[in-house]
């Protein structure tokens, strides 16, 4: 058996029409790019953008931002790209099956669920934090043991399993409480442009770019891999300030590739996917580099509350109101983002099982709801105890380093299937290939080596679990590698089970 088995494109899109893994086809683009900006404005935005600007960028994380959109831009269009043209539950880890063989698709999707799994944890112990901030506020304060950082976390554990079950009924369902708590997400973030406006003060902007100092909480396994590699002593602030603030923001941006996750469910994807993944991207930058001017503009930099800025920045002005207000939006913005994450996760997992990566019968979509039900379930479960007993909340580095990674090799397959498959037909093209893909492949990559050494031994160490999972068990178990040459669904037309 070769070591490089590549699955399709056609079979790929066959195998999604078997009637026990057929999910129900009901997203339109609207839908989509509201669930990428459900998805997308979180944890973020709420918490990220005052600390990265406290200790590592100043005013400048506005361009932090817009270095962190670049990159995500160009992922963007490779992954519309490929969403169009395979448009089959999975996102990356399909598309690198078709383009760039089973073992880096296996990656790929190794790599995918840390992004959502930890993702999910990640920020539903964010909503816990600011449900606790609201409550406070409100003069109901939850009981430090049962809150967030308490021994258990019931209030995250709570959010999972209700947002478990919602998902696990149905995704239409699902999309609806989205829609409306997008809505009022997006009603916040506004609210903190408009209402702090009226707050900036242009002298916050001076400096711009404060001068680069040496950044004490980096040394050892905490600074970047970058530094640790080159010798040269790592500093916040100054032009190295603005690429390390990129690589932590980027994590505001993460959501948009999920997007890819629900093509199967998606009426028209071809059309659909790209519009979906593009204009959540857009909008989602547009609002960050706004916000981030504003509440710099609000708080000097040196001022700036590392864990609840947005908030905070009005009580600076003795706003405490307004300061609710946030909070509120907080908890209910990031409510949308751990449902996407666990509906991701679940696409994930489901498309590795239907291709026999993964125990297979864990694929079974449910007859009625046509939702992959025991995936869902087990998914609420894992995320449910990880959330609300550990502390993954610190990890939200590898969730970064988790989706970096499958941005690059997403970008590669990209120029990968355009040699080997020019004939398929594409919804949406990526301009200016190979120059484009190969430029997003390098600014992730440089984004990949400003995370901490730290991150990265963990990542190498979930990278080896995966290894040994694959070489023990999904090698041998795939449906690819057992099937190839004997394919014979009608629907395709000559089977290619491997392409060498
Ligand atoms: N982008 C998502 C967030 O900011 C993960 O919470």
């Amino acid at each position: 058996m070769s070591v490089m088995r590549t699955k399709s494109v056609e079979r790929s899109i066959a195998d999604t029409e078997e009637p026990e893994f057929r999910l129900r086809k009901s997203l339109s683009a609207f839908d989509l790019t509201v669930f990428g900006v459900g998805v997308v404005i979180g944890a973020g935005i709420f918490t990220l953008t005052g600390r990265v600007a406290h200790e590592v960028a100043g005013p400048a994380i506005v361009v932090s931002f817009i270095v962190a959109a670049i990159a995500c831009g160009l992922a963007a269009m490779c992954y519309a790209e490929f969403a169009s043209t395979v448009p089959v539950s999975g996102s990356a880890y399909t598309f690198s099956y078709a383009s760039l063989g089973e073992l880096l698709a296996w990656i790929i999707g190794w790599d995918l669920i840390l992004e959502m799994f930890l993702g999910a944890g990640v920020v539903a112990q964010g909503w816990s934090a600011y449900l606790g901030v609201l409550l406070e506020q409100l003069g109901m304060p939850i009981p430090d043991a049962i809150g967030y950082g308490g021994t258990v976390d019931v209030m995250a554990i709570l959010l999972v399993l209700v947002l478990g079950a919602l998902m696990t009924y149905g995704i239409r369902e699902s999309m609806r409480v989205n829609l409306v708590l997008v809505a009022v997400k997006l009603f916040i973030v506004l609210f903190v442009i408009v209402a702090g406006i009226l707050f900036v003060n242009p002298a916050n902007y001076s400096p711009f770019v404060p001068d680069a100092a040496p950044r004490e909480a980096a040394t050892g396994l905490t600074q970047p891999l970058l530094q640790f590699l080159s010798g040269i002593e790592p500093m916040a602030f100054g032009l190295g300030g603005i690429f390390a603030g990129a690589a932590l923001v980027f994590f505001a941006y993460i959501g948009f590739d999920v997007v890819a996750t629900t093509a199967e469910e998606t009426k028209n994807p071809q059309r659909d996917l790209p519009i979906g993944i593009i204009a959540s991207l857009v909008i989602c930058t547009a609002l960050y580099c706004v916000v981030a001017l504003v509440v710099t503009g609000m708080v000097p930099y040196q001022d700036l509350d590392p864990a609840a800025a947005l908030a905070n920045a009005f009580v600076h002005h003795g706003q405490a109101w307004m300061a609710t207000v946030i909070s509120a939006g907080a908890v209910a913005g990031l409510t949308t983002v751990v449902l996407t994450l666990l509906i991701g996760a679940t696409r994930i997992i489901f498309a590795m099982s239907r291709d026999g990566l993964l125990p297979v019968r864990l694929a079974k979509v449910h007859p009625t709801r046509r939702t992959p039900w025991v995936i869902s379930i087990m998914v609420t479960l894992v995320v449910a105890v990880v959330a609300g007993l550990t502390p993954v909340g610190v990890l939200e580095e590898m969730v970064n380093i988790g989706t970096l990674s499958a941005f690059v090799l997403v970008s590669v397959g990209v120029i990968v299937l355009r040699r080997t498959r020019p004939d398929l037909p594409r919804g949406f093209r990526v301009p200016w290939s190979p120059v484009l893909p190969a430029l997003s492949a390098a600014v992730c990559t440089y984004l990949m080596l400003n995370l901490t050494v730290e991150t990265w031994l963990r990542f190498l160490v979930w990278l080896a679990i995966g290894f040994v999972i694959y070489f023990a068990y999904s090698r041998s178990h795939s449906r690819l590698g057992k099937d190839a040459g004997t394919y014979d669904n009608p629907a395709v037309p000559k089977v290619v089970g491997r392409e060498d």
